[in-house]
């Protein structure tokens, strides 16, 4: 019997995290470098419907129908067989790796969701588009967030840069012009459903404070589309800067990010900030070509414990 395989990408949000949970728009885009990678073989000779499900990278060796029943791989594979209409799953054992960090804003959960569902799908002789594909790795977002808004399982599905707003339809992005972005770890873990809930708490004390800060950040969200529609990437500094100011304010950035996000800015990008839930994990910076190296050097001597350097678009 073959195996079947699916990979699915990390991504960063460009613009927008955390007003998006409220409404607003983000624009989030894949990162090819790292990725989340499944394998399903059939166990021809496993007791019948017996999934064994293997994840090295954080020590996991154990049947299926015995993990807790909110274990994120769980219900990864029994909404797909929900969703296929298949009430028991042939015997088989399914293999998860990711090179994506956890805790780390880099959409780790939903990327090994997405690989999981396409892999176990594509084993189980059908078919699932990404639409469906995404709204089953959301479910399992539950698990992570809380309260997700829905964009990291949209671009890691669709591994594309997205334009994303909640109950919208999910709109692809296209950037005419590619640019370059250096990411820069902190090394500090942060789930993000404590930074989103830490926001909720905010919210919920005071409302038009937050909602002037949202929106705030949805103009920005806008003003960047058009310039990368335009193909006009070297204004999306700036608009980086102010985005990072507003999450300063809304409460989820930290001292670790904010020094990588200078020693990025001191070494020449053209605007840096957090992405994702924040509080740790990791920021990005904008670079013009020829500077990524630098600024990914000058993000690692100041204590960036990772760098990775991605093109948004097509690498020209
Ligand atoms: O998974 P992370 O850490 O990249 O965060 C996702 C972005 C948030 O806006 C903070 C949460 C969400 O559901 O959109």
């Amino acid at each position: 019997m073959p195996a079947f395989t699916a990979t699915a990408p990390g991504k960063i949000i460009l613009f927008g995290e955390h007003a998006v949970v409220y409404g607003r728009p983000a624009i989030a885009a894949p990162v090819n470098q790292v990725r989340a990678r499944a394998v399903v073989s059939a166990d021809p000779l496993a007791p019948s419907g017996q999934v064994h499900v293997l994840a090295p990278d954080i020590g996991l060796d154990a049947i299926l129908d015995e993990l807790p029943a909110d274990h994120p791989l769980k219900m990864a594979l029994y909404l797909t067989l929900e969703e296929l209409g298949l009430g028991r799953s042939p015997a088989c054992t399914i293999r998860v790796t990711s090179t994506i960090p956890l805790a780390a804003g880099l959409g780790s959960g939903a990327a090994v969701s997405v690989a999981v569902i396409r892999a176990y799908t594509a084993f189980l002789g059908r078919h699932l588009d990404d639409g469906r594909i995404s709204a089953l790795a959301f479910e399992v977002e539950k698990l992570y967030h809380g309260t997700p808004s829905g964009v990291d399982n949209s671009v890691v599905t669709y591994g594309q840069p997205v334009y994303f707003q909640r109950d919208q339809p999910i709109e692809i992005f296209h950037v005419p012009n590619a640019f370059q972005i250096v990411i820069g770890d902190t090394s500090v873990a942060s789930p993000t459903a404590f930074a989103v809930s830490d926001v909720r708490k905010g919210w919920q004390a005071d409302g038009p404070r937050f909602e002037n800060l949202f929106d705030a950040v949805g103009e920005i969200v806008q003003q960047a589309r058009q310039a990368i529609e335009a193909g006009q990437a070297g204004l999306l500094g700036p608009l980086m800067d102010r985005n990072q100011e507003l999450l300063e304010e809304i409460g989820v950035s930290s001292p670790e990010l904010e020094w990588l996000v200078d020693a990025a800015r001191a070494a020449g990008a053209l605007g840096a900030k957090l992405s994702g839930g924040g509080r740790g994990g990791n920021m990005i910076a904008l670079v013009e070509p020829g500077q990524a190296e630098t600024v990914a050097r000058a993000l690692s001597a100041s204590g960036a414990t990772r760098t990775i350097e991605t093109w948004i678009g097509k690498k020209p």
